[in-house]
């Protein structure tokens, strides 16, 4: 890498708001056709949980850009082996690695391998646990942008399992970072955090009242492998309660569009014909997500971004 500085991705709070708006322009700008830059780049997608999205847009949007991909198998490298993660990290750069996009179990994972890994050696937080996920925040905000709507027309509410959620929390960070018009958080008595943020965030504690009005509403899905099993809620239940239906998003704005981070458990935390319908954003946000990524690995680099 050409710059000197090391850039991570570990959080939205740590973006300056300058390079939350260059992000979120430049994706919008590859989307609509502008050319990607050329990197002579090395990244290596280090996953240690399961990811169908988050780890094909990076190697998607790293292709895209020329960069070199290496997939690490983690069932085939020496962490069978007790090699430490900090280790891993450290013999991927002296083989040239430039940037490591990790996903791990632990909460601050991420953040602890940035105060251990070499100079030179960028991190992209693809989801720590609990703790965040700014890549999928940037790309469902940059969907959002791409309807043309202000955001101080936006009136958003989160749903669902939001203690165990990376994403909520990213996103609640970025949305109110925009000074979207509206924000809420809404989920069981049990799924509600509490070691989040919610200063300026409305919280309800009904499906019902999430919806009242809302132009755009962003269903999670239950986090199961972050819940002792004793915990599990029962799905039909939890759809009767929590679930979005065509019938219950008659009490949203007219119009209002349905996001959701992804992976989607029909029938649970969202209706397939919502999922499916001409409402639904899920596929948009899956495109972005590699527009985005795109972004993100151009902003490592030094090219395109404010600062
Ligand atoms: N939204 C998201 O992180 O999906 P994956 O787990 O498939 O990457």
């Amino acid at each position: 890498m050409t710059d000197k500085a090391t850039r991570h991705l570990l959080d939205i709070d740590s973006l300056d708001s300058d390079t939350v708006q260059s992000l979120l322009n430049r994706a919008g700008a590859l989307a609509a056709g502008s050319a990607p830059s050329h990197l002579d780049m090395t990244v290596a997608n280090l996953f240690f949980e399961p990811s169908t999205r988050t780890r094909v847009s990076f190697e998607l949007a790293a292709q895209r850009l020329g960069m070199r991909v290496i997939n690490i198998e983690l069932d085939r490298s020496s962490s069978t082996k007790g090699e430490s993660l900090t280790d891993t990290a450290a013999t991927l750069a002296a083989m040239g690695v430039d940037c490591i996009v990790l996903r791990h179990p632990e909460t601050g994972r991420c953040h602890k391998l940035a105060s251990e890994v070499p100079a030179g050696l960028s991190l992209l937080n693809a989801g720590d646990g609990r703790g965040h996920h700014p890549s999928q925040a940037l790309l469902d905000a940059a969907t959002i942008a791409a309807l043309g709507m202000s955001w101080s027309a936006l009136d958003l509410s989160i749903v669902g399992d939001i203690r165990h959620s990376r994403v909520a929390r990213s996103g609640l960070q970025l949305f109110r970072r925009l000074g979207i018009g509206r924000l809420r958080a809404a989920g069981p008595p049990d799924m509600m955090p509490d070691d989040m943020d919610l200063a300026g965030v409305e919280v309800c504690t009904t499906l019902d009242e999430a919806l009242e009005d809302a132009n755009a509403v962003m269903m999670l899905r239950i986090q199961r492998e972050r819940m002792d099993k004793t915990g599990w809620p029962d799905s039909k239940h939890y759809h009767q309660e929590w679930g979005l239906t065509e019938a219950r998003l008659a009490s949203a704005a007219p119009g209002c569009r349905v996001l959701h981070p992804g992976p989607i458990n029909r029938g649970v935390e969202i209706a397939a014909d919502v999922a499916d319908g001409p409402r639904s954003l899920i596929l948009k946000q899956v495109r972005m997500g590699v527009f985005m990524r795109m972004a993100i690995l151009e902003w490592l680099a030094g090219r395109h971004q404010a600062n």
